[in-house]
């Protein structure tokens, strides 16, 4: 009876607290009543099998840096939890969210880039059981290593570093801070940001509020970055606890040593990322109001709707039906003539009429090509990046050369292929006819102007592998 009023007392304990309004020390009482005081034993498997994981595996985030909100370098930080609330209940692992993130089972998954051993994972469990003694002894001494040395010298400042802040540098500032050193800051090595620009030292490993870099992101001085624009609120705080950790920066690989040194491995998760499958048919859904679907996806469609409780929308009259499709297919509204033909069409199959009419127009690549249009970044005039030089507005001679390639394909059903082949390499690939393929070559040569900059090779490289393949792949700019 007592326990189970304590475990509901609990409940409400952590529910308040997500809201922040109970005290951590109120907390703790409420919590720590429920639990047996800690034997030397207990204290003893604290100490020789608990802290050491969690000082090699969570301390580099959890700590100061506390991601998540959490804390994991006392017990009253555990308890007090993150912004899930508690980390931990005592006596129960199997209620607690930190035995739930490092099993790995549900959505959040602990250590953030790697995976803690059956045993280390046991070892976690038997110890929350016992209550989670916590040495009280190491309380008051720091506990925690110089964050910033443990994350630098471990593989997980690494990965933070590889997932979280080597993207934004390669796709946001090294268009501006690759080969072309805007105010002489680089930022493709740890190096070249210690050294910084013409300002002084970009970065002060550690000491983000000191790091202009961070600053100039936060964008709350004078110096604003990235240069028009802004990144966001997560992306600001990846690079602070970047800093934080001590801005750890993977040694660059020898270049050589490529086959013998570490592999990457590709864990289970990854594989079965969605757009690395294959395609298949997946089995249709079954239906309560079957006769209602005419296709296979109205029969998903159905199948959602039904799982939701709403029925379908009534069938559309002839003019609505032929303005979705007439827009769908060519972007454009159907004009009164061919609104008055199909109503008054009656044959049987007078809307496939209708659809082969609007694949057939000219009007239906100019609609679709346009999506394409924006992957391969086409635009006929910009005004030359910040516009430095004072040039202002340029159209580019010719763009439409490639526009109406790109319409022509489209219309002409070219296969995916082949059109792929004859933008990305079209002069290379033998075909006698060069004045129709050559235009899909601008393909490589088009892309935005920066800083007065023509588009360096790590945007075409985003925009092909973006364009055509299961993941992006992007290059840090130092090439
Ligand atoms: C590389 C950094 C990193 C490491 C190492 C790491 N974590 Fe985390 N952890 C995070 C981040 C970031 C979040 C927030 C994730 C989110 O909200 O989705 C988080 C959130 C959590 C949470 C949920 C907190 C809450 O209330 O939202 C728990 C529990 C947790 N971590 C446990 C651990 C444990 C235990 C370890 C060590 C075995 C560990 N973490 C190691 C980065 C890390
Ligand atoms: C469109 C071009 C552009 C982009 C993109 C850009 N910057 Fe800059 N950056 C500049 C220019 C221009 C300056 C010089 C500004 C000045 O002197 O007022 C500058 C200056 C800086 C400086 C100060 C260097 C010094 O010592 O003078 C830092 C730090 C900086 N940028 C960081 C970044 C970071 C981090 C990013 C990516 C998040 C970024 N920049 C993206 C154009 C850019």
């Amino acid at each position: 009876m007592l326990k189970l009023k304590n475990k509901s007392l609990l409940l409400t304990g952590g529910a308040v607290l997500l809201a922040g309004v109970l005290s951590n020390k109120f907390e703790t009482t409420v919590l720590g009543d429920d639990n047996p005081p800690p034997t030397a034993e207990s204290l003893q498997f604290f100490k020789d099998k608990v802290r050491p994981i969690l000082t090699q595996n969570c301390y580099p985030c959890h700590t100061e840096t506390a991601m998540g909100q959490l804390r994991i370098d006392s017990r009253e930080g555990v308890l007090k939890g993150g912004s899930r609330g508690p980390a931990i209940v005592p006596g129960d692992p199997e209620k607690s969210l930190l035995i739930e993130a490092v099993r790995q089972t549900g959505m959040l998954k602990m250590p953030m880039n790697g995976k803690l051993t059956e045993q280390q994972v046991a070892d976690l469990a038997a110890w929350i059981k016992m209550g989670a003694p916590w040495d009280p002894a190491e309380h008051a001494e720091p506990v925690v290593p110089a964050v910033s040395a443990a994350a630098a010298n471990s593989s997980v400042g690494e990965e933070y570093f590889e997932t979280k802040v080597r993207p934004i540098f390669a796709n946001v500032c090294s268009n501006c801070h690759g080969d072309t050193a805007t105010s002489g800051l680089r930022v493709d090595s740890r190096e070249s940001l210690l050294k910084g620009g013409t300002r002084g030292p970009a970065i002060v490993p550690n000491d983000a509020d000191k790091s202009l870099m961070i600053q100039a992101v936060r964008q709350t001085g004078d110096l604003k970055m990235p240069k028009g624009g802004k990144l966001s609120s997560e992306e600001v705080q990846s690079l602070t606890e970047w800093v934080k950790m001590g801005a750890p920066w993977p040694k660059s690989k020898p270049m050589v040593a490529a086959s013998s040194g570490p592999q990457f491995k590709i864990s289970p998760a990854q594989r079965a990322f969605w757009s690395f499958q294959p395609l298949k048919m997946p089995a249709t859904p079954s239906l309560k109001n079957a006769h209602w679907a005419k296709t296979a996806i109205d029969r998903f469609v159905l199948a959602q709707l039904e799982a939701q409780g709403i029925p379908p929308a009534p069938q559309a009259d002839r003019r609505t039906l032929l303005r979705r499709a007439t827009f769908d297919l060519t972007g454009l509204p159907p004009t009164p003539t061919e609104i008055e033909a199909f109503e008054k069409d009656k044959s049987p199959n007078a809307f496939e009429k209708v659809v082969d009419r609007l694949l057939a127009s000219p009007r239906y690549g100019e609609r679709w090509g346009r999506h394409w249009l924006d992957v391969a970044r086409y635009a006929e005039d910009d005004v030359r990046g910040l516009d430095p030089k004072g040039r202002g507005y340029m159209p580019f001679r010719g763009a439409y050369v490639y526009r109406d390639w790109v319409i022509k394909a489209v219309n002409e059903d070219l296969p995916y292929d082949k059109f792929v082949r004859m933008q990305l390499a079209g002069d290379l690939t033998g075909d006698k006819n060069l004045v129709e393929v050559l235009p899909a070559t601008a393909y490589m040569g088009g892309g935005p102007w920066l800083w007065d900059q023509a588009e360096p090779v790590q945007g075409r490289a985003d925009s092909v592998t973006n364009a055509s393949m299961p993941c992006r792949a992007a290059c840090s700019g130092s090439q």
